[in-house]
């Protein structure tokens, strides 16, 4: 038998393979709730502008309720041959009510109903990842605020650099995770506009009110374009792009974790809570919640490409491939919350081992430039000289295995005879870092003003 809700031209029901590559019912329905509010919406406003009786609007509301608590209850039954969420609502509304369930559908089409319940859908989600981002902010804040003035190894290329305060290390992930913040705010703004109304592409004869349930759904206004609004989906894509950088900062996070954690350096103890042990090594406390944030990002980065390779060869307006958008994003959806969930439960409850943070800020010579500088300010000596002299002086503290404070005055005046004992001063790693106090720089002064400002914004 052909399909109750546009099967009118039809003689005969779908191949079960049709069936099964067609229907989205196995993942839409978790729009379900989004649907039956824009339903809701939809009803009331054909009830305000005359196309329905207000009792026909009252029991299709009323009855869009029933369905809804039966979906929470987890007693509706999805059907794959209604496709997907938003025909499985209207057949089962139908049961319950009977003849006017059949008017609901005026002036609107699966296109638009569609691409409101999604937006509603993704809207819900930017929030959630802005929840997310201020709780990782706010833990790593914490962090940041309890050790300012701790020193730690700062690197390039992963090799010594510079000392710099723990603080400030954290305080850097703080920027990036506060503009991913103000990236899904920004799609949010862009993405707010109420599809519903645009019907199948071109609009409807109907005397709708496309404000009034734009209104109704928490939308600042209707889309402007009814071809646009159908064929839309730069939402899930800003969504899926955003998400896909804030998840690039995770990873970058949760590899330096995964380091950290590691026996040759110390830097972090995870608490049990987030790491697991081995079945074969008694003495193993493994960081897979690191590892699991770095390796699932790639779900997300592959979703983002996914839904650009659907949409970019669609004509205007709607085709069905815009149906594979969905999976995609829920995955990524899921995944992002999860892993920002699971790195602000890492950084509460992980230990920074100060000592460890400081013997090995002092290792590998990390003070070099300092000891340039001074030359600079003390002997007036042009820099690209400095860092001559300097090199001169590592290679001669690597040779003796010493770092550069434990070489004595008459090896510093043997490769440079001006140098006095003042050199000694700008050698250790807390003057390293206190004299960082350019904007922006490491010195924990500096780290405490940027830390009280980011205090500021996310309490
Ligand atoms: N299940 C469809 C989707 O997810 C709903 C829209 C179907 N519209 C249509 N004209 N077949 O995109």
């Amino acid at each position: 038998t052909s399909n109750q809700m546009w099967g009118g031209r039809f003689a005969a029901g779908p191949d079960a393979i049709m069936e099964a590559i067609n229907a989205s019912i196995g993942f839409d329905q978790r729009m379900a709730a989004q649907d039956i509010a824009g339903s809701r919406a939809h009803a009331a406003m054909l009830a305000k502008a005359g196309i329905l009786t207000d009792n026909d609007a009252e029991a299709i509301r009323e009855g869009l309720l029933t369905v809804l608590s039966e979906i929470d209850a987890g007693t509706f039954a999805f059907s794959t041959a209604l496709e997907d969420i938003h025909m499985n609502v209207e057949a089962r509304l139908k049961d319950i009510i009977g003849e006017p369930a059949g008017r609901l559908h005026t002036g609107r089409s699966r296109n638009d109903q569609v691409a409101t319940d999604f937006k509603l859908w993704v809207r819900d989600q930017l929030d959630a990842a802005e929840s997310g981002l201020l709780a990782l902010i706010r833990a790593l804040l914490s962090q940041a605020e309890a050790g300012a003035d701790w020193v730690m190894p700062g690197f390039t290329h992963l090799q010594t650099a510079q000392p710099v305060t723990w603080g400030h290390h954290m305080l850097a992930y703080v920027e990036m995770f506060g503009r991913d913040l103000t990236r899904f705010k920004d799609a949010r703004a862009r993405m707010n506009e109420s599809p519903l109304g645009a019907a199948a592409l071109a609009g409807t004869s109907f005397p709708i009110d496309r404000h009034m349930t734009a209104e109704a759904l928490g939308f600042d206004r209707p889309a402007a374009n009814s071809l646009d609004a159908v064929s839309d989906r730069d939402f899930a894509l800003e969504f899926l792009a955003a998400s896909s950088i804030c998840a690039m900062h995770l990873s970058r996070f949760a590899e330096e974790l995964v380091i950290w954690s590691s026996a040759q350096f110390r830097f972090v103890t995870l608490s049990d809570r987030f790491s697991t042990g081995s079945s074969i090594m008694p003495q193993k406390k493994n960081p897979d919640a690191a590892e699991l944030i770095r390796a699932k990002v790639g779900r997300i980065f592959g979703a983002n490409t996914a839904l650009l390779m659907v949409m970019k060869g669609l004509p205007l307006a709607y085709s069905k491939d815009m149906q594979e958008d969905k999976e995609q994003v829920f995955d990524a959806a899921d995944n992002l919350m999860l892993a920002l969930a699971a790195m602000e439960g890492m950084v509460k409850d992980m230990t920074a081992n100060r000592d460890s943070l400081e013997a090995a800020a002092g290792s590998g010579f990390s003070t070099a430039t300092d000891l340039a500088d001074w030359l600079v300010r003390a002997l007036n000596m042009p820099f690209r000289d400095a860092h001559h002299v300097t090199g001169t002086l590592v290679a001669m503290a690597e040779e003796r295995g010493c770092d550069l404070p434990d070489l004595t005055l008459e090896d510093m005046q043997s490769v440079h005879s001006a140098i006095t004992a003042d050199v000694f001063g700008v050698l250790g790693v807390h003057n390293s870092v206190a004299s960082r106090m350019s904007y922006g720089g490491t010195a924990p002064t500096r780290v405490r003003e940027q830390a009280a400002r980011w205090r500021e914004i996310v309490g």
